[in-house]
């Protein structure tokens, strides 16, 4: 059972959006109807746009015209739609002829209403918009009012309390979510807090001779009192009227035509102050810290000016004056009253837990091609198997292809074994890259020069150009340089002329845990079009329980840099803190224990170094758009010089006790896997023996290591000390009897002080 959204109007587009973005994001079935009562492209094709929306299922273009006209029209054409679709719920937003028509049709059809900003009354019937809220709360069986002040109307209204929800404005989920994104339109030439902000558009300011005449001379003084442009993006309607009357602008009125929602929100949130007819615009000035004069006899927000966000100031030019005045130097110190941003969620909660029935959208099944089967593409490939799709998984390597077509798995990973039973069978394995509708490329992503090595990227992504169709969607998972996709792979399609959806939506798993953190960690979807977002979108919705984030390809591409990024700075802060320890006599890991139990510090722990081919190569990435000398650079210059802090710290116990031969225990880059890229034990062991040492390695996981591995007795045989440097939970098994060195080079054997190890290595060594 589905949910039918009705819009008809540029603030309903605007105030239904967040809950799109909550249906969407719970993968709940829904649709969007449109009136198009507003119906020019700039009023509403660009909002759904601006704001991420998917085109509507049904428009009735019905257009402008009488009340009766229009409202008879929208439920004409809107009944059979509900009797085709049969949805559970209606949700409509505010006080249009399109929220009347669509809950009437509804109601009769027994489907239930939901009214989005129930409860708001003006007390005056000459507006038809009040005719309008006080019939739909009336039928409606969800009324979720914004304020308490409103719940109390519907309350004295004789409406039955379970009915009503006091849920906030989600046009302040909108504001809050576009606010991160919405600067300030460079040719408007403005500078924040030196404009006044003007909107007019409400019939009785605008409508008549009489009416205009006044609005004309109010807005005229305003212009030329205060010496600051007033901006005035104009309504048709209005612009029309004062076409057609013998009135003109004062120059300091800059007319400018609608904007986009995006444009219009950072205009709004940098403006000195809001000069308004309108009811919405109230609330947002309010949420926005933006003093509001409202250029009307009342309003259905009495709120915003008991906090003191607005004033009612009527139409006489003298009283707007005053109240500019008394606005311009108020201090802009009020609390929001209309919510925090979580009134989407809210009202989807409501009805979730009221109609049951409401179900997710049927999944697309997609033809998948993976693109590099490794420690990532392959756990990609079989959980995309596992969801339905029809996958193929295509590498470059033959042995790796020959093994997984035989039933073999090329490398360990907890819970992989029973996937590839699982999907195994319903996923092809192959050399050739097969035609899909959906590709992922998970292919290496190394350092060349301290650059990013973008080569393996591109040849996978040249390759898919070969084979895919316009539309098809190609995402990169791999770790990438902020700007790749728009910078190298948009013109690589461009030259092949292929018009596919571009996608960057990083892998962000910890290998160990790979399969869950796939599954259930939030995943960045970052396309370089809203299409292309979409599209991954659905694609990753189909498997992943975490939350799935749409956002801008680069900066999907720049978090998951940053990420690292953060992590390589804070582990070089504590080996630096190590060293100065060190130094002090001090044990750092009791100094970030103890600064960890500030509430608001959370230091990293030491080590030997950083390995594995993210934290210790994702901050180059960075580092290559950045001048010299950055912080960025001096963490991975610390990290690296790790290794060789730690051989000199071993090297110093083996000359005080006069002991030759090093045994180490561990090599992978980290404790309980066996990938050993980048691991900085490789270059510990060579700094032993250039300092003059033996060394042999022990590692019962690690493949591909540089060195040669030995056995545990092989190592008891031979060392004259152990070193712990990576603490693999089987050597818990090991029954050590030479003195052991822990992962910081600090003894362990002479000082007794064993907290660095895990609990059960520190029982073996006390056995
Ligand atoms: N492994 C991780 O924990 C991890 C975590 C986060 C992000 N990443 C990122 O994910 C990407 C992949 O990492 P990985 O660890 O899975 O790499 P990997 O080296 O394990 O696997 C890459 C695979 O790609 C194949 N390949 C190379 N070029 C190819 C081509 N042109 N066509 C088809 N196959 C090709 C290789 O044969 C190999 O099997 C990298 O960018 C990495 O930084 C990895």
């Amino acid at each position: 059972m589905s949910v039918a959204i009705v819009v008809g109007t540029r603030p309903e587009i605007i105030k239904v959006a967040p809950l799109v973005w909550e249906l969407e994001k719970r993968n709940l079935d829904f649709f969007i109807v449109h009136s198009n009562q507003h119906y020019s492209p700039e009023m509403d094709a660009v909002f759904f746009e601006d704001l991420n929306l998917p085109a509507p299922k049904y428009n009735l273009h019905v257009g402008s015209g009488s009340h009766g006209n229009q409202t008879g029209n929208i439920l004409i054409k809107i009944e059979p739609i509900f009797e085709k679709e049969m949805p559970k719920a209606v949700l409509v937003q505010g006080d249009t002829n399109t929220v009347l028509a669509a809950g009437m049709a509804a109601s009769k059809l027994g489907i239930l209403v939901g009214h989005v900003e129930a409860g708001l009354r003006s007390y005056d019937r000459t507006m038809p918009e009040e005719t309008n809220r006080v019939i739909v709360d009336h039928l409606s069986d969800f009324l979720f009012a914004v304020t308490d002040k409103q719940h109390q109307i519907l309350l004295s209204e004789g409406v039955e309390k379970e009915k009503i929800h006091t849920v906030g404005n989600t046009v302040i989920d909108t504001l809050y979510q576009m606010r991160e994104y919405a600067e300030l339109p460079l040719d408007l030439q403005l500078a924040k807090d030196e404009y006044v902000l003007l909107t007019a558009h409400r019939a009785s300011n605008v409508d008549s001779e009489a009416s205009l005449m006044s609005f004309m001379e109010a807005i005229n003084s305003i212009a030329s009192r205060f010496e600051m442009p007033v901006l005035f993006p104009i309504h048709p309607r209005t612009a029309k009227m004062v076409e057609n009357s013998p009135h003109s602008f004062h120059k300091n009125i800059r007319v400018i035509p609608p904007q986009s929602y995006k444009a219009f929100s950072a205009i709004l949130a940098n403006a000195r102050l809001v000069v308004t007819d309108s009811g919405g615009l109230q609330e947002e000035a309010c949420a926005l810290q933006v003093p509001c004069v409202t250029i009307r006899e009342n309003t259905e927000r009495p709120e915003t000016i008991e906090v003191g966000a607005n004033i009612l100031a009527g139409i006489d030019p003298e009283k707007v004056i005053d109240a500019c005045e008394l606005m311009l130097n108020r201090a802009r110190d009020w609390s929001c009253p209309f919510g925090d941003g979580t009134t989407a969620r809210k009202i989807i909660d409501i009805l979730q837990k009221n109609i049951p029935e409401l179900h997710s959208k049927s999944k697309d099944k997609h033809a998948v091609t993976v693109v590099g089967l490794g420690y990532m593409g392959l756990p990609m490939a079989l959980l995309l198997a596992e969801a339905g799709h029809d996958v193929s998984g295509f590498d470059i390597s033959k042995k790796k292809i020959d093994m997984l077509v035989d039933g073999n798995l090329p490398f360990d990973e907890p819970g992989l074994p029973e996937l590839f039973a699982k999907a195994r069978n319903s996923i092809e394995f192959s050399t050739n890259l097969r035609k899909s509708d959906s590709y992922l490329i998970s292919v290496p992503t190394p350092i060349k020069d301290r650059k990013c090595d973008l080569s393996y990227v591109e040849r996978a992504f040249e390759a898919v150009l070969e084979v895919c169709d316009t539309g098809d969607l190609v995402v990169v998972e791999s770790t990438i340089r902020p700007g790749t996709c728009r910078d190298v792979l948009q013109p690589l399609a461009d030259k092949k002329n292929k018009q596919v959806l571009i996608a960057h939506c990083p892998e962000r798993a910890i290998p160990g845990s790979t399969i869950h953190e796939l599954k259930h960690n939030a995943r960045l979807v970052g396309g370089l079009c809203a299409d292309s977002t979409k599209a991954a979108v659905n694609l990753y919705s189909s498997f992943v329980e975490g939350e799935v984030v749409p956002c801008e390809a680069t900066t999907a591409e720049l978090a998951k840099v940053a990420e690292n990024t953060f992590r390589d700075i804070n582990i070089a802060f504590a080996n630096q803190l190590d060293a100065i320890t060190e130094d002090l006599g001090v044990s750092s890991l009791d100094v970030i224990k103890l600064a960890n139990l500030h509430p608001r510090v959370s230091i990293l722990q030491p080590g030997i170094g950083v390995g594995g081919h993210c934290i210790a190569i994702d901050p180059w990435f960075l580092i290559e758009q950045q001048e010299e000398g950055s912080l960025i650079e001096e963490a991975r210059v610390v990290n690296d010089a790790r290794p060789g802090v730690i051989a000199q710290r071993l090297a110093k116990v083996c000359n005080e006790n006069g002991y030759k031969r090093v045994g180490i225990l561990g090599v992978a880059y980290k404790p309980n896997v066996d990938d050993t890229r980048e691991t900085p034990v490789l270059h510990i062991a060579d700094e032993l023996e250039r300092l003059g040492l033996e060394v042999v390695c022990h590692d019962p996981l690690a493949v591909n290591f540089d060195r040669e591995l030995v056995d545990f007795q092989a190592i008891e045989d031979f060392a004259d000390l152990i070193f712990v440097a990576v603490e693999h939970d089987v050597f818990s098994d090991y029954r050590i009897s030479k003195p052991l060195v822990n992962k910081l080079g600090k003894p362990l054997i002479q000082f007794s002080s064993y907290h660095s190890l895990p609990e059960t290595l520190k029982k073996s060594l006390r056995a």
